[in-house]
């Protein structure tokens, strides 16, 4: 299958979810998603990070990203572990999780990766954008429970790219200072902006604007 890459569109498939059936595109609509694949149901640090998932669902509503999980177990198995995430974690699954089983969307994203293990789906995250194309990709092994505070800055940081000319420093979390995108000439940054502090003429900060 070829590799899934920033920019493509994201592939579209119907599925068997814990919310019924569904066309990715048309239960997607024209918000952002998480699509997000986990090794296996009953299995320990799925348990957190699914629970920790719904437990940030208000984080994600604000933000208009919708979220769904995948594993190749199949909808009953999902339906079954359902209450040990609310029991365990304290949050009830508020979010579809996708039953492939026949490993059909599993392969379509490349979320086997057979050296880690078996065939089962590691711990990779798609960001997709309103219009649909893939923003961000993460990889994580199945041994690593993923940080979702990460996943929420991540989105936080595509969001506001997608709508100023601006790219975000190392560490950068929302309301602290931006760096100019290298496309902009100072100038015309000033007059976009105001303040411009020019490090070097490649490194130009300014505060994060308001809205
Ligand atoms: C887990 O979710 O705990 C897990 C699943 C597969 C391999 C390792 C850990």
């Amino acid at each position: 299958m070829p590799a899934i890459h920033l920019g493509d569109e994201a592939p579209n498939f119907t599925a068997d979810t814990t919310d019924g059936t569904i066309d990715f595109h048309e239960w997607k609509g024209d918000r952002w998603a998480v699509l997000f694949s986990h090794p296996a149901d009953f299995t320990p640090v799925c348990t957190t990070e699914l629970g920790r998932t719904a437990g940030l669902k208000a984080e994600f509503d604000k933000r208009g990203v919708k979220v769904i999980a995948l594993s190749v177990d199949p909808v009953e198995d999902h339906h079954g572990w359902a209450p040990d995430i609310a029991e365990v974690t304290g949050n009830a699954l508020n979010f579809p999780i996708i039953a492939d089983p026949d490993k059909k969307v599993s392969q379509l994203y490349d979320m086997i990766h057979p050296g880690e293990g078996d065939t089962s789906t590691v711990r990779s995250v798609f960001v997709i954008s309103p219009d649909n194309k893939v923003k961000l990709t993460l990889t994580y092994p199945k041994s690593v429970g993923r940080n979702f505070d990460e996943i929420l800055r991540v989105v936080d940081a595509l969001q506001l790219t997608e709508r100023m000319p601006v790219a975000t420093p190392a560490d950068w979390t929302s309301g602290e200072k931006l760096i100019v995108s290298p496309a902009m000439s100072t100038d015309d940054a000033r007059s976009r902006f105001g303040a411009v502090e020019e490090v070097k003429p490649y490194l130009r900060w300014i505060e994060q604007p308001a809205g």
